[in-house]
Order: C-alpha cells, then structure tokens, then sequence
C-alpha cells in the first residue's frame, strides 16, 4: 500500500488482492462511493453508483429483477438486431471508427433494453454528450480539488453544458411513461414503482429516477464499447488468436447468426473476452471512502480515509500472472491450472456492489464479437499505437479505426498458420506500465 498526497489530501492505493477483497467483499459497509464523488449538478448523485446503505440497497434490490438471466436472454434480440443493422453498412476494405461505431452501438443497446427507447436518431449528439462527461481528463480530480468553475473552456463547465442538454430528454422521457398507462417489464418501469428506502411507502422522486437513468446510460454503454473496442484491438495485433476465434465461430456457427444456445458453446470467445479485460479493463481504478476507522494488514487508518483500488495494476501483477503482459487466452481454460486469487481479477468490481449489469455486458460482449468476426477481420494499420487515455474508463488515446479484411477461409487460415513460426509477442514498448498510466492520471499538468 502506498499513500499518495494530492495537495492535503491523502489518497491510499492498495496493491495486494487481500486488500481489494477486504474493501469491496469483507467490509463493504465500511466503504462508502458517497464522499469520492461529492453530489454536484454533473453528478448522477442519487444513481446506484453513489447512492449507500438502506437506500442502496433497497433500489439495487428493486432493480435487480431487470438484469436476472431471463431478462437478460430477453434483450439478445434487440443487442443482434442492432449490431446486424451496425454492420449490414460496413464493407470489405471500409475503414471503420470501432472506438466510436461500438460506443453508439452499445448506447443504442441500452436504451432500448433497459428503458424501451430507440436512440438512433440522437447517436450523433448523444455519444458526444457522454463524450463530455465520461472523457474529461478532469472527472475525478477535479470533484476531489473541487474545482468548479463554470465556463465553457473548464472541464467543469463542458461537462455541466452537456448534461443541461442531456437532462431536458431524460425528464421528458420520465414524464412521457409517466402519463402512459401500458404495462411494461424495462428498468424504468420498475424504477416508477421503487420505493426509496428512506421514507416507508414514497416512491422514487424524478431526480432519483433520472439519476438511476443517467447512470445506467453512462455505466452500461461506455465501458462494454471500450472492452469491445480493445478486443478487437488486440485480435489485430495477434494474428493467431484470431485465427482460433475465427476457428470457433466457423465450428459452431457456420454462417448462421449466433444464438441464445450458442453461447455456452463460445467458451474461446469468452476466453478471449475475459483476457482483454485483464489487460485493458474498461473500469481501471476504484475509490472508497472509510466510514470509521480501520486497521488493515496492521497499519491503522482514520475514518475518512480515501483508499484507490487499480484493476490495472491487479491485473498485472507478476507474483499472480504468469507472463502478466501476454495476451493469452488460453490461460482462462479451466485446465490450464491458472489460480486467480480471489480479489486479483475484478473487471466488474466486488461484492455487494459488483456490477449490476455485468450479465448484460458479457451477453452484449459474446454476441457482438462473434458477429463482427464472423463477417470481418477489423485489421489496424501497420505501427499502430493506441496510447492511453485513464479518464474515468481506460480509454484508447487514439481511436481505433480499422481496414475491414475478408475473414480467411479455413483453408486460408491453416496455410497461414503455417507460416507463422514465430509467435506474435509483439513490442510492448507502448504498453506504459500501471504506475506511469496513475502518474498520467495524477498529474495536476493535465487538468
Ligand atoms: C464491460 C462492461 C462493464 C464493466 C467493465 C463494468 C464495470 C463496473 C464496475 C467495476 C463496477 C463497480 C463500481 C464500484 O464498485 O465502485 C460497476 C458498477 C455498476 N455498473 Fe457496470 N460495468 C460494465 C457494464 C455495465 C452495464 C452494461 C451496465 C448497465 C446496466 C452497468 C451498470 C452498472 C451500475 C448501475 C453499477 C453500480 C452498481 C452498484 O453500485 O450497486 N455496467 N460496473
């Protein structure tokens, strides 16, 4: 552990697995979100992210019913058919933004699997909304310095200017259901029926409604666009992995779409999934706040103490993985013997606050990166380096804009398995390591 002053205020990084699971799963009433992000007009404050305690609880409880295995199975229909109609427009030789084609794709996914609504008119204005807001270096430390200075130049200000923009549809969608008697199994639905957890029998505000709306938005489409995006990424980059992929997908699928049944099936795809998300995780740094005082691994720590949590650096720890920087899906097969300590790999965070949409994510992340690789080969362009942009996601620096190759028949593919004798273990020179991606991230230069 290491403690990290930012002016007076001091900041604990935990590096060990013990210390994550003793946070998030063992002592999770100890460690609030409340006081990291401070409830200002940017923030979804009364989101699940921030709400804690009862309250929390009880409407994580009250949504929940949204994101069990049915419902979510339910929403496969809607994540094919826009990815069909997202990639019926690509051809061969294109050269597509993945960064920014998978990001509407997933906010398009979301709003129509979690509130009934088609976004395709707003993608456009939409994605650049959330643009604002999730990619302003600032997001964290300025809400830490409390700098908010409401101009258009300021981080503080682009952010407040577009969530003004984003608030007005949000309202008005809550009024719209609001007035509209149907029956209806979505997210919004339930939450117009959540209790509040506070006061007996009051049903959610429409602040609290549109603070659960925006943080389903924000949290559901960002971070399973930017997983995809890296995967296909690191597929261009290794050559091989993509061939066995592309093994699977012809092996079990064919030609036709996937389906439901299907995807127990994609156990390499699920493989490769897990694997990019160890090496980029899309949420690549936590924060809690202690509620009382605490002692961990003997060191004393007063109530108030912010304590970091970085799945970036977990992920990437030699004494827990074996060649840590290698893309290596193989090393999730269960017979390959990799132990992963509890709380060492933790892309959807832990304990009684793990994500609620993880189902989703991983449904949305199988189907969408079989039917892209079934049709293409997103390839980058020679020398390419994505750089790093550690906002509140770990975004690529540069967007991911790949040339759409013909996927290789299985003959092509084996002649060219030939031919690689040497393994892809590419440079990873611009790989900058976890401590230079929190330097980036701590860096008072970049406010
Ligand atoms: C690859 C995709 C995703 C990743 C990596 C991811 C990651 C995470 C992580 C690490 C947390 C825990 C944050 C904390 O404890 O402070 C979290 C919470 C959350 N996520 Fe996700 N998420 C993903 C997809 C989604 C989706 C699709 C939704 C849409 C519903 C979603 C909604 C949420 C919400 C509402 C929370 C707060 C849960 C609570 O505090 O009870 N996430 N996510």
């Amino acid at each position: 552990m290491a403690t990290v002053y930012l002016g007076r205020v001091p900041l604990v990084f935990l590096f060990k697995p013990e210390y994550v699971r003793y946070v998030l799963v063992e002592h999770p009433r100890n460690f609030t979100s409340r006081e990291i992000s401070q409830p200002d007009e940017t923030t979804a404050s009364e989101g699940l992210l921030t709400i804690d305690g009862e309250k929390h609880r009880q409407q994580r409880r009250a949504v929940q019913p949204a994101f069990h295995k049915k419902q979510v199975e339910g929403y496969a229909s809607a994540i094919m058919q826009y990815t069909q109609e997202a990639i019926s427009s690509w051809h061969i030789g294109d050269s597509v933004d993945l960064t920014q084609s998978m990001q509407e794709l997933t906010l398009r996914i979301i709003g129509k699997c979690l509130f009934g609504v088609d976004f395709a008119s707003q993608l456009e204005a939409l994605g650049k909304t959330f643009d604002d807001m999730i990619g302003s270096q600032a997001g964290i430390l300025d809400t830490v310095f409390n700098l908010r200075i409401d101009n258009p130049v300021t981080a503080y200000g682009k952010r407040l200017s577009a969530m003004r923009k984003l608030n007005m549809s949000i309202y008005t969608l809550i009024a719209e259901r609001r007035s509209d008697p149907t029956e209806r199994n979505d997210v919004l639905s339930l939450l117009l029926k959540t209790e509040d957890g506070v006061v007996p029998g009051q049903l959610l505000s429409d602040k609290q409604i549109h603070d659960h709306i925006l943080t389903f938005i924000a949290a559901g489409h960002e971070t399973t666009a930017i997983s995809l995006a890296w995967t296909f990424y690191l597929l261009s980059e290794h050559p091989h992995i993509r061939a066995k992929l592309q093994e699977e997908l012809r092996t079990v699928l064919g030609d036709r779409p996937p389906t439901l049944e299907d995807i127990p099936k994609l156990t390499y795809t699920d493989w490769v999934l897990s694997e990019s998300m160890r090496l980029y995780p899309p949420a690549w740094i936590q924060g809690r706040f202690a509620v009382d005082e605490f002692e961990l691994d003997g060191v004393r720590f007063p109530a108030g103490t912010r304590v970091m949590m970085s799945q970036w650096i977990m992920h990437r720890l030699p004494e827990i993985w074996k060649d840590p920087l290698v893309f290596r899906p193989e090393r999730w097969d269960p017979e390959h013997g990799q132990q992963v300590p509890p709380g060492a790999y933790f892309p959807f965070g832990g304990g009684p606050r793990t994500c609620i949409g993880m189902p989703l994510a991983q449904l949305e992340g199988r189907l969408i990166l079989a039917m892209v690789m079934q049709r293409f080969q997103p390839e980058m362009p020679a020398g390419f380096q994505p750089g790093f942009n550690p906002v509140i996601t770990l975004r690529p620096k540069h967007n991911l804009k790949a040339r759409l190759m013909p996927v290789p028949t299985r003959d092509e593919a084996s002649a060219a398995e030939r031919r690689v004798l040497v393994s892809s273990m590419h440079d990873l020179s611009d790989r900058k390591g976890c401590r230079t991606a929190l330097f980036d991230w701590l860096s008072f230069f970049r406010l």
